[in-house]
């Protein structure tokens, strides 16, 4: 259903890989509230994904960038602006990548070019966007800047590696930038801190079926959906919530609040009944 809650408002959208990326639902979700918008990729997952089949779904031109690439982000900010007519109103960042993730080093054995490639990608990336949109002007006022996050940032989750140390400095580059662009510009930044969804980055996560499970117990509401994530992002790009800034919002279900659950105890015992019956 439509709202028309992004009617001509304009947009760059990072990190539509395939059907399954959180920023495919996003872009899907911003076109059916009236939004038009720039989609971009690195080459390669450009090459590899089927963007091209979102970009002609949706009407919009794709701007091939690596997020950790300055002329890159130049470029893209720029060609956006020449051909939406004028300054954005929001962004998207759903970038992530993580290679000691990839080649399976784990947190006690890293590798640190690999380290400074996961840190690049999957946060400063986000400083850089906001510095090259800053100094060209890119944004207009009031406008919205979502970055996808995971909870991994505040408490420690079995695999996820490097990526919660990203994830923490990710969630912090928002805060200090939105004091930054806030003060001057009214614009707003926020993290979105998402259930953990199968998508090609998320089947990076160690047992990604087992943790799902899990949180999915553990959640009152269950995990929090792709598509229902782009819902929530719509809502932050959306004049309804312009004064949220400098946040780090859950969508995850109420995982984030819960200790236990008695659904996740239930398993937990029925292991435990299992390991002392000798199952
Ligand atoms: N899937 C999950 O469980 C989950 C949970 C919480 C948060 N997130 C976050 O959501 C975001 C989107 O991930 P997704 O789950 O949709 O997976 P995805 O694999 O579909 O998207 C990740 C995207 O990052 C892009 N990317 C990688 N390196 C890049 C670079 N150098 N420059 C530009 N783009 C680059 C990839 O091409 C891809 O499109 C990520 O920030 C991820 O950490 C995912």
């Amino acid at each position: 259903m439509s709202y028309n809650l992004l009617k001509g408002k304009k947009g760059i959208i990072f990190g539509a890989l395939d059907e399954k990326s959180i920023a495919w639902k996003v872009a899907r979700r911003a076109w059916e509230e009236g939004a038009r918008f720039t989609l971009t990729n690195t080459e390669a997952s450009i090459r590899f994904g089927s963007i091209a089949d979102l970009a002609e779904e949706t009407g919009s031109l794709v701007i091939p960038a690596d997020a950790t690439c300055l002329e890159d982000l130049e470029n893209l900010v720029l060609k956006s602006m020449e051909h939406l007519g004028g300054k954005v109103d929001f962004i998207l960042h759903s970038v992530a990548m993580s290679l000691n993730v990839r080649k399976k080093r784990d947190y006690n054995d890293l590798d640190y070019d690999y380290l400074n490639k996961t840190l690049d990608i999957s946060a400063i990336s986000f400083h850089k966007l906001l510095q090259t949109a800053r100094k060209l002007d890119a944004i207009n006022d009031w406008g919205s800047v979502v970055a996808l996050s995971y909870i991994a940032a505040q408490r420690t989750l079995f695999g996820y590696n490097d990526m919660a140390d990203a994830k923490a400095l990710l969630e912090s580059i928002a805060r200090s930038f939105g004091y930054i662009y806030g003060r001057e510009k009214k614009i707003r930044i926020n993290t979105v801190s998402q259930s953990p969804t199968p998508t090609t980055a998320g089947s990076g996560i160690r047992d990604l079926a087992g943790l799902m499970d899990f949180t999915e117990r553990m959640s009152p509401l269950g995990n929090a959906t792709a598509d229902e994530c782009a819902d929530y992002c719509i809502t932050l790009f959306s004049d309804l919530t312009r004064k949220v800034t400098m946040q780090n919002l859950y969508h995850d279900g109420g995982f984030s609040s819960m200790g236990m659950s008695a659904r996740a105890m239930h398993t937990y015992e029925k292991g435990l009944d299992c390991r002392n019956s000798g199952g």
